[in-house]
């Protein structure tokens, strides 16, 4: 700890933490006390996001590789991720709507819906609803890295690709499907699911990398449950600042699955 660091790597130096706390900028003036912690918050989120992002990344890698042990591991970090994301609202529930209102004008019109990582997390894993590009008109990068996930398989296609290759009956107009658009839930896959449980002692991995995925796709259900619930405790039904209907349209988003026969198959588990 004595040493001269003047040249040498030290904490800061790596972390660039100089940069990263030079980074919240308060657009209220004089600045409001709480629009530290709502920057802060969102900020870390983004930062949750890329970290989440790069492990899908190597979650595709992997189905792609037939790497199945590091599909799991990937997806568990996620996990892990996920459920400190839904914790952290509570900080950003002590944020009180009478302290919202003091900064919340001044934010017009941003809002987290034009979250392009948040975007591009649904595109890759596979809710595809092309109405969102026209909201990064404005973002030329942005754009591209959403129309380059469209132009490519989801996390769900591939796994079902991963699926159809050793040696499970996925039908052919799955595996072709234009991948650009929505995934549509389909019978057949559902089946194929329903066998992958019904033969959990057979198919132990598989079964548990089920386990994985439904649990992924549930907490980011949560989180927008959790999510809806803050905002309409912090404001109500009072429209969003990017200019929805707010706390309705948040609703409408409830229900939203990347794996629909992974639930679907649930009702005639045990059945046979
Ligand atoms: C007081 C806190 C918050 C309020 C009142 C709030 C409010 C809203 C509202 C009203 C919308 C709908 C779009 C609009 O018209 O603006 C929205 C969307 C969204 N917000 Fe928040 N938000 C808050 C905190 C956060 C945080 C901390 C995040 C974390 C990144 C976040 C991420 C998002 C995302 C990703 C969407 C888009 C959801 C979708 O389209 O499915 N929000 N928010």
């Amino acid at each position: 700890v004595e040493e001269n660091l003047k040249n040498k790597l030290t904490y800061d130096r790596y972390l660039k933490v100089n940069e990263l706390i030079s980074l919240q900028k308060e657009e209220s003036n004089p600045p409001h006390h709480d629009e530290m912690l709502f920057i802060i918050i969102h900020q870390v989120y983004e930062l949750w996001f890329k970290q989440i992002l790069h492990e899908t990344n190597s979650v595709i890698k992997s189905l792609q590789s037939d790497q199945i042990f590091k599909v799991i591991k990937a997806l568990d970090r996620i996990i892990k991720i996920q459920a400190v994301l839904l914790k952290q609202l509570d900080v950003l529930e002590t944020l009180s709507p009478v302290e919202f209102a003091g900064f919340r004008d001044h934010l017009r019109p941003a809002s987290g819906f034009q979250s392009h990582q948040f975007r591009l997390f649904e595109y890759i894993c596979g809710t595809r609803d092309k109405m969102y590009l026209k909201f990064y008109d404005h973002d030329q990068k942005a754009h591209k890295k959403l129309q380059d996930a469209l132009a490519t398989k989801s996390l769900y296609d591939e796994f079902l690709t991963y699926l159809s290759r050793n040696g499970f009956q996925i039908p052919k107009e799955v595996i072709e499907r234009d991948h650009s658009i929505n995934y549509e839930y389909n019978e057949d896959v559902k089946n194929v699911i329903l066998s992958i449980y019904n033969s959990h002692e057979k198919e132990a991995t598989l079964y548990y990398l089920l386990e994985k995925l439904i649990e992924f796709d549930e907490n980011l259900q949560l989180w927008r449950y959790r999510h809806v619930k803050m905002v309409e405790r912090t404001i109500g039904k009072k429209m969003g600042t990017g200019g929805s209907e707010g706390a309705q349209y948040l609703r409408s988003t409830l229900n939203k699955s990347f794996f629909p026969e992974l639930w679907e198959c649930r009702t005639e588990i045990g059945t046979y």
